[in-house]
C-alpha cells in the first residue's frame, strides 16, 4: 500500500513562516498572531498583519513590516517587499512550487490531508415520500447531501448515509383501503413505464389523489378508510402487507431516479420513518420521566418560552398527540437519538429545505434537554433554498401543478443533445446519447452545487448545458481537452522541472493546484458544496489561461514541454477528482 503522503500548501506554508518571523519581533506578551494573508494581485501572496499589529502596538506600520521582512529574508525560498502603508508583498520561489506540486502528484490523494479521520457523520439527505412524486425540493437535499457525503468521506470521515424517507402517516390507510377496493389497478414498476415516468410512486401518486376525492366524497369510504389507519397501527397483518408493497415498489422508484443522477443512495441506506417506530414510545416515556414534555389538553409536549404564534399562545413540539399518535416530531426525536446513541455521531446532517427550520431548532433544543445532545456533539440542519421555474417564479407546470424531477431531467438532456450536435455534428447517435446524458446530469449537478445552498436559484436548462461560462458543460470540456493534449503527448515524459522559470500563467495554475485541499476543508467547514465548485471553476480557468498563453506540445524546450505536461496531468487528475467529489463525471471525450 502507498503510504497516505500529506502535503502542506505552500499557503500554509508562507502562514507559518511569517508567523514565526512577526513572533520574532513582537514583545513576549503578544501570543495571539494572525499572518492575516490573501491572495495578491502585485505577488503570490500577501500579509496585512503589519498593519493591523501597528495599531495595537501604536508603532509605525512600514517600520514593523520591515521588520518582519528581515526575518523572513531568512526564509530561501520566500522573498518579501514592504509596499504601501506596510503591505508585506510575498513572492514564493517558483522551483519551491514546482516541488510542492510534483509531492502531490506523487500521492493517489494528491496530497490530500484526512482532516475528518475519526469523525462518525450521519448525513441525512434525499427523503422522499413513498407514493408521492418525487419533486425539485427532493433534487437540492439529493445533490447537496450526496456532496457533502463524498467530501467528507475523502476527507476520512466515517460518513453514515441516512435516508429518512416518508413511508408512515394516516394518509396510507386512505390509500391501502382504495388499492384494497382496486385490485385491478396497475401500479408496480413492471406494470407501468418506468422509464419515462416515476414508476410506482407516479401511479400511487394519482392513485393517492382518487383515494383523497372518495374520501372527501364518499362518507362509507371514508369510515373504511378511517378504520384501516387504525389496522395500520394496530399491526394488522394483511394492511401491514400491502403497505410494505407500496412502500418496496416506491423506494425501487426512487433507487432508479438516483442511478439515473448518480447518487450514491443504495437501498441499503433507506431508514425511513416506520424504521423508528418501534422506538417512539420509549422516547416519549423518556422524555416524560426526565420532565421534558408536559401534558397538554391531552398531548404530550414539550413548550419554548421564545417560541409562541402570532397571538402570543406558545407553540410547542407535539411528541405524541391525545388520541396516542405519533407524528414527524416523535420520529426525528427517535432519529437523533438513534444517531447519537447506537450510531455514535460525533457530527449529525440534515440536509433539508429552509422552510422546516423551526421544526428542526425544536428537535435538537428537546434533545438537549434530555441530554441525548451534548456539547462535542455538533447537529446542523444544513439548510437549502428553492429552486424556482426560468422565470424566476414558484417552478409549476403550466397546469399548476408541481414539476416532476423527471421531466426536469429529461428537458435537460433534450437540451444538452442540441449543444453537443452543435459542437460536433458527426458524433454517432448512440455515441451523442453517451455524451447528452453525462453532459444533462454534470449539468444539473453542477448549477445546483455551484449556487450557495441557502439561496433560491431559477431552473435554466439552457443555460445549465451551455459550453461557455459556470456550467458543468464547461468543466468537462476542460478535462476532455486536457485529455486530448495527454493523448496526443502520449509517449512523451511529463516531469516537474523544478528549475523552470515560470511564466505567470504557469504560476496561477500551480497556485489552483496546491489549493484543492483548502477548498474541501472549505466545504467540510461551512458545509456549502458551491466552495467546491468555485474551486474547480477558477482551476478550469486557470488552466484555459495557461492552455492559450503557454504551449504544450509545441513547447520550447523539452524540459519545459516535459513541465508543462506535468502540469497538465495533475490539472486533469485534481479537476476530476474535485468533479468526481460534486458527484460529476469528468468525461475523456465529448
Ligand atoms: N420527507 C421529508 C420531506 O419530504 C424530509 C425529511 C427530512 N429528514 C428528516 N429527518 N426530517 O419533506
Amino acid at each position: 500500500m502507498v503510504e497516505q503522503q500529506q502535503v502542506r500548501s505552500l499557503t500554509s506554508q508562507v502562514e507559518d513562516a511569517v508567523t514565526e518571523a512577526m513572533r520574532g519581533v513582537l514583545p513576549a506578551d503578544v501570543t495571539e498572531v494572525d499572518p492575516l494573508i490573501r491572495r495578491s494581485e502585485h505577488a503570490d501572496l500577501q500579509s496585512n498583519a503589519a498593519l493591523s499589529l501597528a495599531k495595537r502596538l501604536k508603532r509605525n506600520p512600514r517600520e514593523l513590516a520591515e521588520e518582519i521582512r528581515e526575518r523572513l529574508a531568512e526564509v530561501p525560498w520566500l522573498t518579501a517587499e514592504v509596499s504601501g502603508p506596510g503591505f508585506l508583498n510575498l513572492t514564493v520561489d517558483g522551483g519551491r512550487l514546482v516541488e510542492n506540486l510534483g509531492a502531490r502528484a506523487e500521492d493517489p490523494r494528491l496530497g490530500v490531508p484526512l482532516t475528518q479521520s475519526g469523525q462518525v457523520i450521519p448525513v441525512d439527505y434525499s427523503a422522499p415520500n413513498v407514493a408521492k412524486e418525487m419533486h425539485v425540493g427532493h433534487l437540492r437535499s439529493t445533490l447537496i447531501g450526496d456532496a457533502l457525503a463524498r467530501v467528507l468521506g475523502y476527507l476520512g470521515a466515517e460518513v453514515i448515509r441516512q435516508n429518512h424517507v416518508g413511508d408512515w402517516g394516516t394518509q396510507f390507510g386512505m390509500l391501502i383501503q382504495y388499492i384494497v377496493e382496486h385490485p385491478d389497478q396497475r401500479w408496480h414498476n413492471d406494470e407501468v413505464d418506468t422509464d419515462r415516468t416515476g414508476g410506482a410512486v407516479s401511479a400511487l401518486d394519482s392513485l393517492y389523489r382518487t383515494a383523497r376525492r372518495t374520501f372527501d366524497e364518499d362518507p362509507e369510504f371514508k369510515v373504511r378508510a378511517q378504520q384501516r389507519v387504525v389496522e395500520l397501527q394496530a399491526g394488522d397483518e394483511a394492511t401491514l402487507a400491502t403497505w410494505r408493497e407500496i412502500v418496496t415498489e416506491s423506494e425501487k422508484a426512487f433507487q432508479e431516479v438516483y442511478a439515473r443522477l448518480g447518487v450514491l443512495l443504495e437501498l441499503d441506506d433507506v431508514a425511513a420513518e416506520s424504521f423508528y417506530n418501534p422506538r417512539l414510545q420509549g422516547v416519549v416515556d423518556e422524555l416524560r420521566e426526565l420532565g421534558v414534555v408536559q401534558e397538554s389538553e391531552g398531548a404530550w409536549c414539550v413548550f419554548f418560552d421564545d417560541l409562541k404564534g402570532p397571538d402570543g399562545t406558545p407553540s410547542p413540539l407535539i411528541v405524541q398527540k391525545a388520541d396516542g399518535g405519533f407524528g414527524y416530531a416523535a420520529t426525528d426525536l427517535a432519529a437523533v437519538r438513534y444517531r447519537v446513541q447506537e450510531l455514535a455521531a460525533t457530527r449529525v446532517l440534515y440536509v433539508v429545505d429552509a422552510r422546516q427550520a423551526q421544526h428542526f431548532d425544536m428537535v435538537f433544543r428537546t434533545a438537549r434537554r434530555a441530554g441525548w445532545l451534548t456539547d462535542d456533539i455538533e447537529v446542523v440542519h444544513v439548510q437549502t433554498g428553492t429552486i424556482n421555474g426560468p422565470d424566476g417564479r414558484p417552478f409549476k407546470t403550466r397546469a399548476g401543478g408541481t414539476v416532476r424531477l423527471a421531466d426536469l431531467l429529461d428537458e435537460a438532456l433534450r437540451q444538452a443533445e442540441r449543444v453537443v450536435r452543435e459542437k460536433d455534428p458527426e458524433l454517432p447517435d448512440e455515441e451523442l446519447r453517451r455524451v447528452a446524458h453525462t453532459a444533462s446530469i454534470g449539468a444539473v449537478k453542477y448549477a445546483e452545487l455551484s449556487t450557495a445552498r441557502t439561496k433560491n436559484y431559477n431552473f435554466d436548462v439552457e443555460q445549465m448545458v451551455s459550453f461557455n461560462g459556470d456550467t458543468g458543460v464547461y468543466l468537462q470540456y476542460t478535462h476532455t481537452r486536457i485529455a486530448s493534449i495527454l493523448r496526443r503527448a502520449q509517449d512523451s515524459p511529463a516531469a516537474f522541472d523544478t528549475s523552470a522559470e515560470l511564466e505567470p500563467a504557469e504560476r496561477l495554475l500551480a497556485w489552483e493546484l496546491d489549493s484543492f485541499a483548502e477548498a474541501l476543508d472549505a466545504v467540510s467547514g461551512t458545509l456549502e458544496p458551491h466552495r467546491l465548485a468555485g474551486y474547480l471553476y477558477s482551476l478550469a480557468r486557470a488552466y484555459t489561461s495557461f492552455y492559450e498563453a503557454c504551449p504544450v506540445l509545441g513547447a520550447p524546450t523539452p524540459e519545459v514541454r516535459a513541465n508543462r505536461l506535468a502540469l497538465s496531468s495533475l490539472a486533469r487528475t485534481t479537476l476530476a477528482t474535485g468533479l468526481g467529489l460534486l458527484g460529476i463525471t469528468a468525461p475523456d471525450r465529448m
